[in-house]
């Protein structure tokens, strides 16, 4: 079991930073990654939808034999992390309660704002682990066109700041001291965030948060890897075009993924 892969999910290539965080910090791991990308992005769709593509996605990963699940996607965690954590029997780590942790620990006013996509802040999934601290206000804005920018290989630009500018000054106005980047894709959109919010505002990303729930729960459950044979790396998309696929990882990654496989899910 402990030669095992990791399997890491996400609708598209947002989960790619989740991945390279676990990679970063547990290198003798092997991965496989899957892209749903013949059903991204998640953001706007119904949670019924989301539940269903997702548990199909994370049923392929355990039919390859994964030690573990991490469900590198906001919308996902929101719409069915109970519903994996019962019907799998390998442990599943999410994105949501580490950025949590993560932005509890670094605002000072206690006004914390939280973008994601219409799906995860529908869901109310981070204000609900916030409000259970009186001390914190938290401020939701959904950024709908923000994965978009991103599947587009769009990382900065005039259109990009103006949707920015539009999203964020709620938050602004809110006086808000961290901004909790509630979707994996959003990292990939630092630079444009924090260019609006001003250099004051912390930003927090769940990748290497989430990368030490992983590094945690295998030392815990003792599934460490200790094979002396090298770790592989394998990538799957449900779309059409690996091709596609690739060239949008490499662009926004900047490192080498020369090969995907397309597979069907469901
Ligand atoms: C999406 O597919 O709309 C975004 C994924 C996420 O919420 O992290």
């Amino acid at each position: 079991m402990n030669d095992a892969p990791i399997g890491i999910f996400d609708s598209g290539v947002g989960g790619l930073t989740v991945a390279r965080a676990v990679s970063d910090q547990l290198p003798a791991e092997s991965v496989i990654y899957i892209g749903d990308t013949a059903h991204s992005p998640y953001g706007p769709k119904p949670i019924a939808d989301v539940r269903r593509y997702s548990l199909e996605v994370l049923d392929s990963l355990v039919d390859q034999g994964v030690k573990m699940l991490v469900i590198a996607c906001n919308t996902a965690s929101a719409a069915m992390l109970r519903d994996a954590r019962e019907r799998y029997s390998v442990p599943v780590v999410e994105v949501i309660q580490p950025a949590v942790r993560t932005a509890v620990r670094s605002t000072r006013n206690g006004r914390i704002g939280v973008i994601g996509t219409e799906g995860t802040i529908n869901s109310r999934a981070y204000q609900d682990l916030f409000e259970v601290n009186p001390e914190l206000t938290v401020f939701g804005q959904a950024c709908p066109r923000f994965v978009e920018f991103v599947e587009a290989g769009v990382t900065t630009g005039p259109d990009l700041l103006e949707a920015a500018e539009e999203y964020l000054a709620p938050l602004r106005h809110a006086g808000v001291d961290t901004v909790v980047l509630g979707c994996t894709h959003y990292p990939f959109l630092k630079g444009a965030i924090s260019y609006v919010m001003g250099p004051q505002v912390s930003l927090v990303s769940s990748d290497t948060e989430t990368a030490n729930d992983v590094y945690r729960v295998l030392v815990t459950r003792d599934l460490l890897r200790d094979s002396s044979e090298p770790a592989t790396h394998r990538y799957e998309a449900t779309g059409s075009s690996a091709d596609d696929f690739i060239a949008l990882a490499n662009r926004l990654m900047g490192r080498e993924i020369s090969t995907v496989s397309l597979v069907q899910t469901g």
